[in-house]
């Protein structure tokens, strides 16, 4: 492979492709403002994995996020859902499958501030005319430690605890595929363990696919394989990664040194 053709990641080894990205680019503004956030990007997320997107901030980590969840605009190439081609889909269809299909942590955790965390986390199924698995629901908030706090609103939260809310919120309709951007950005490391340990559960228990980007080596140990962005482009991946392991891949980013495991679990805010 030369040095400047896009790093072609292999199939994964088992399961059905959740969603995937083929030649994938992203270029935001134009002229002296061009910023190419995503270069040919292919990469497949199969079914019951868990995987983390890892790399320098810059690197295209939210923009591939948005992009295979059809929540941004792609300038070439095609993202798929399933079998669906996103750019195939009308507005009204492609909000029908983002609903139905996807589940989105944001980094910035977008919570309506005039409801309450309950209200925030049902929401989307609202919208839906569904009704939550009570069961389930119940389960999720025991998990994130939300039990006392559903009547609050985002504004009566602390960081972590609005966190955990947009979590439960992406969880709750039980989507085909989550994506979660930096879920654990904000949480300390004993609640970043817990909510790392309910979602590598919900993917060996319930089959659940999840695609989290995070820049915490600890973070990305939980998850069956790291892909590594630098660019707009994957530049790497690893399977059953240790924390050692990722760290020290990160080390050999161009200019990269990773944030510490340490002082990435205490209080990011971005
Ligand atoms: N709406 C936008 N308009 C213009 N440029 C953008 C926009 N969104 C992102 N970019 C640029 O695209 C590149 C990739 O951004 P992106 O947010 O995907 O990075 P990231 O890997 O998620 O970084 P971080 O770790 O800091 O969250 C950056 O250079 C960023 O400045
Ligand atoms: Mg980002």
């Amino acid at each position: 492979m030369s040095p400047t053709a896009p790093y072609a990641a292999p199939l994964a080894p088992v399961g059905a492709v959740a969603a995937r990205a083929t030649d994938l680019s992203k270029v935001y503004g134009r002229g002296e403002t061009r910023v190419a956030a995503l270069d040919s990007v292919s990469v497949e997320f199969r079914r019951a994995q868990f995987t983390a997107i890892m790399g320098p901030s810059g690197s295209g980590k939210s923009t591939l996020m948005h992009c295979m969840a059809g929540l941004d605009s792609i300038s070439s190439g095609s993202t798929r859902i399933g079998d669906v081609e996103l750019g195939s889909l009308g507005d009204r269809q492609l909000t029908k499958l983002r609903r139905d299909r996807i589940g989105f942590v944001f980094q910035a955790f977008n919570l309506l501030p005039t409801l309450s965390a309950l209200e925030n986390i049902t929401l989307p199924l609202d919208i839906a005319g569904r009704k939550p698995d009570p069961a389930w629901l119940q389960q999720i908030v025991a998990t994130l430690g939300l039990s006392g706090r559903l009547a609050h609103r985002p504004s009566q939260l602390s960081g972590g605890q609005q966190q955990r809310v947009a979590v439960a919120r992406a969880l709750t309709s039980r989507p085909e595929i989550v994506f979660a951007d930096e879920p654990t950005g904000n949480l300390d490391s004993r609640s970043g363990a817990e909510l790392l340990g309910f979602l590598h559960e919900s993917v060996r228990a319930l089959q659940q696919t999840i695609v989290m980007v995070t820049h915490d080596p600890v973070a990305a140990s939980y998850a069956d394989r790291v892909v590594f962005l630098a660019d707009g482009r994957i530049v790497d991946e690893m399977y059953e990664p240790t924390a050692d392991a990722v760290l020290d891949r990160m080390r050999r980013f161009p200019g990269g040194n990773p944030r510490t495991p340490a002082s990435d679990t205490q209080g990011r805010t971005s």
